[in-house]
């Protein structure tokens, strides 16, 4: 896993291993002419100028621009079924009211685990083709102790089989299982399946659907506590439908993530501030429900960073690109392309917990990168809905294309070696 990546016209990166708030949020650290040298899957140097001697394969970027590997931080990407009818539904006007959730549910109770992971493989691939190294994922449509586990094993079996960093979410507070009386679920939710899942590792965070017609202010605290207090991460789908108050509770939870916040509330925003909690906006809902964007400028001008994800899913974003999402957060969220390049790499990074290891381009952290058929960083949500991604190295492995076999080896000197 030792590479040497020459011939960057441009490199363009966040600094850093936590989230920078305000201006800072657009803070690139700019380097032309550059390469870099992975010794065992971490980035070890980072250079301009003339390329260095280095023993193990060499990647020519050829003059194009290498960013740090997208990472998405808010997806439900393992499911089964479809929900093209809801799609095709609100082409005729109908509203999204998040009820077609319990037909993917239904969908996913029904498959087994190895279907799961069959289904949700070549969607994680596609992803990686567009950039993404590192993808948060979320269980809740399954919504029973069994159902909930068995989404979870998919998600570890994935990670075990891709070269992609995966990030486990327990959300099985995500909808209101048909079958049992809204309390008894919770008291289930509360008692074991969150101890299970913390017990067993199977999830890193927990997430409460903290909305309109689902999961209320008052429940979402008593789950999230409970989460607290098994050592999960707090993380809320907050404000999505309608201002509850979530982001409120979010900040009051000093949550690490807010995400959605489409109908934020100023309290909202200014709890989240306080807080240092990451505003995950998901812009591909707001474009597929034909909904308001989520007030991006608003929340960096109050300090709150802000992280982009795809809330890749069946119902309210079939969008796997991130490229697209930082398209949308341009133009319909006034974000620059340094601010919306920040929110999809070191803050989404921080929104799941590991600014420490990826998001930037910096020694010490994971070789995930990827080169862009690009001259600049500008261009990535500049040329809208293309897939500009040339190369993706993910842990110091060319991964896209994959033919890292076939990469010429460089001169005689190893830079690795010491
Ligand atoms: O993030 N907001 C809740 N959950 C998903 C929607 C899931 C679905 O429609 O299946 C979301 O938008
Ligand atoms: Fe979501």
């Amino acid at each position: 896993m030792d590479l040497l990546v020459y011939g960057i016209g441009q490199l363009a990166s966040p600094v850093g291993w936590e989230p920078r708030r305000g201006p800072a949020q657009g803070e690139l650290s700019i380097r032309r002419d550059a390469y870099l040298v992975v010794c065992e899957g971490r980035i070890a140097e980072i250079g301009e100028g003339r390329r260095p001697r280095f023993s193990g394969p060499a990647l020519d970027a050829g003059g194009r621009c290498v960013t740090p590997g997208l990472v998405d931080p808010h997806t439900h990407a393992v499911f089964a079924g479809s929900r093209v009818q809801e799609f095709v539904a609100r082409a005729r006007g109908e509203r999204y009211t998040g009820s077609g959730i319990l037909n993917t549910v239904g969908a996913t109770r029904a498959a087994s685990e190895e279907e799961l992971v069959a289904l949700a493989r070549p969607r994680l691939l596609r992803m990686l083709e567009l950039g993404t190294t590192t993808v948060e994922v979320k269980s809740g449509y399954g919504l029973s102790p069994a159902d909930e586990v068995k989404m979870l094993h998919a998600v570890r079996r994935l990670g075990e089989g891709l070269p992609m960093t995966l990030v486990p979410t327990f959300m099985g507070a995500h909808a209101f299982p048909p079958e049992l009386p809204r309390e008894e679920y919770e008291r289930l939710l509360v008692e074991e399946m969150i101890p299970a899942v913390a017990r067993d590792g199977l999830a890193r965070f927990c997430d409460v659907f903290c909305d309109e017609g689902f999961y209320t202010v008052d429940e979402a605290r008593a789950i999230l506590a409970a989460a607290r207090e098994h050592g999960l991460g707090l993380k809320v789908h907050a404000d999505e439908l309608a201002p509850v108050g979530a982001a409120e509770l979010a900040g009051e939870l000093s949550a690490v993530s807010a995400e959605h916040l489409l109908h934020v509330s100023r309290e909202g925003i200014q709890a989240l501030a306080r807080a240092g909690t990451v505003a995950v906006l998901l812009p591909g809902a707001a474009f597929v429900l034909d909904e308001p964007y989520p007030p991006a400028r608003d929340l960096i001008a109050a300090g709150v960073p802000v992280a982009l994800g795809t809330d890749f899913n069946p119902g309210s974003s079939p969008v796997a690109s991130l490229p697209l999402v930082l398209s949308l957060a341009v133009l319909k969220m006034k974000m620059s392309p340094e601010e919306v390049l920040v929110g999809a790499t070191l803050h989404a990074a921080a929104a799941v917990g590991l600014a420490d290891k990826v998001g930037s381009l910096e020694p010490g952290k994971r070789a995930d990168l990827v080169v862009w058929d690009t001259e600049s960083y500008e261009e990535i949500p500049y040329w809208i809905g293309q897939n500009l991604a040339w190369a993706v190295v993910a842990g110091g492995r060319l991964v896209v294309p994959s033919h890292v076999e076939g990469l010429p080896r460089g001169a005689e000197e190893d830079r690795c070696a010491d």
